[in-house]
């Protein structure tokens, strides 16, 4: 199983793709807690110090956020409630989720969550993803005000998708190669024209695509990684696919000695900006370094 960017032939990372799209989260959670799953944890870090800055800039008491190739929505899970990657990704570890149907599972955790939802504001999530049983998921626990079961890459947004995107502040995105296909992110651009969606994505090294960074520059944002330092994304399946992540990491010019030599992909965080917004990273009321 080889993601590819949607394009046969073109492997980049080995991908768990039967377990994206399942009426639950439990099976891909509990394969990425196996994996050594941790860019959701460095990524969300990072997500919330973004908005943070982004709501106190723009005067916001509700951003809108949009999850790009959401899947389950980890990344807004972790933004939208006070709850850690390693207490998600233990949860579904418990022996109750063995046995439990789908419905029980869904009623479980849209109770958790519900108990564990941030009450400091009230901003609104939403889900993009080709994976329509897991953004159904999400909206169902949650997670997710809306879901938009698209794909990008072939086809301009539903008009539903445009009017959402229209007045998003923020575009989230980690875990995945899809945020980095250049047309999709040129599609989610265009339609957030009116408000000026910031973006912030943690692609894996050697998928950090050049014209991908070409599509946020091309759209005015001015594209930083706020001094991040490069972060274990999840250990490679084999010695095949750390060969190909080495490679891959050092055509893009990086350096991989201490990081994917070591036997995980690392990520990295780029935010991306309207020349106007550009506040310095020390000046932000919290840190993404934290
Ligand atoms: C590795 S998973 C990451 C999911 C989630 N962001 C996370 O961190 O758990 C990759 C996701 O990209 C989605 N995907 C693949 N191609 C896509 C496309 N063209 N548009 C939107 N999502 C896509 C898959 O369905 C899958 O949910």
């Amino acid at each position: 199983m080889i993601e590819n960017e949607g394009r046969p032939g073109k492997k980049i990372v080995t991908i768990y793709d039967d377990i994206y799209d399942l009426p639950d989260c439990r099976s891909y959670f509990r394969a990425m807690d196996h994996a050594g799953f941790r860019t959701a944890h460095h990524a969300g870090v990072a997500f919330r110090a973004v908005l943070a800055e982004l709501r106190r800039l723009r005067g916001l008491s509700s951003a809108k956020v949009m999850d790009f190739a959401s899947g389950y929505g980890i990344a807004a899970a972790l933004m939208r409630h006070d709850v850690t990657l390693g207490t998600v990704l233990s949860r579904y570890g418990d022996g109750w989720f063995d046995e439990a149907s789908t419905p029980q599972v869904i009623a479980a955790d849209r109770d958790w969550y519900a108990g564990l939802r941030r009450s400091d504001h009230a901003d609104r999530y939403a889900g993009i993803d080709i994976a329509g049983n897991a953004l159904a998921y999400g909206r169902v626990v949650g997670i997710f005000d809306a879901v938009f079961p698209e794909n990008l890459q072939d086809e301009a947004p539903s008009a539903a998708l445009s009017d959402w995107l229209d007045t998003c502040d923020l575009v989230v995105e980690c875990g995945s190669v899809a945020h980095m296909l250049p047309d999709a992110l040129d599609r989610v651009l265009r339609a957030t024209r009116t408000r000026g969606a910031w973006v912030a994505t943690a692609p894996i090294r050697g998928n950090d695509s050049a014209r991908a960074l070409e599509v946020l520059r091309d759209h005015g944002l001015v594209v930083e990684t706020l001094g991040m330092p490069p972060f274990p994304h999840r250990r490679f399946a084999d010695a095949d696919e750390q060969a190909r992540a080495i490679e891959n990491a050092r055509a893009r010019g990086h350096d991989t000695a201490g990081l994917e030599e070591t036997g995980f992909f690392h990520a990295q965080v780029f935010l991306a900006r309207p020349a106007g917004e550009v506040t310095p990273v020390s000046d932000w009321p919290v840190s993404p370094l934290a």
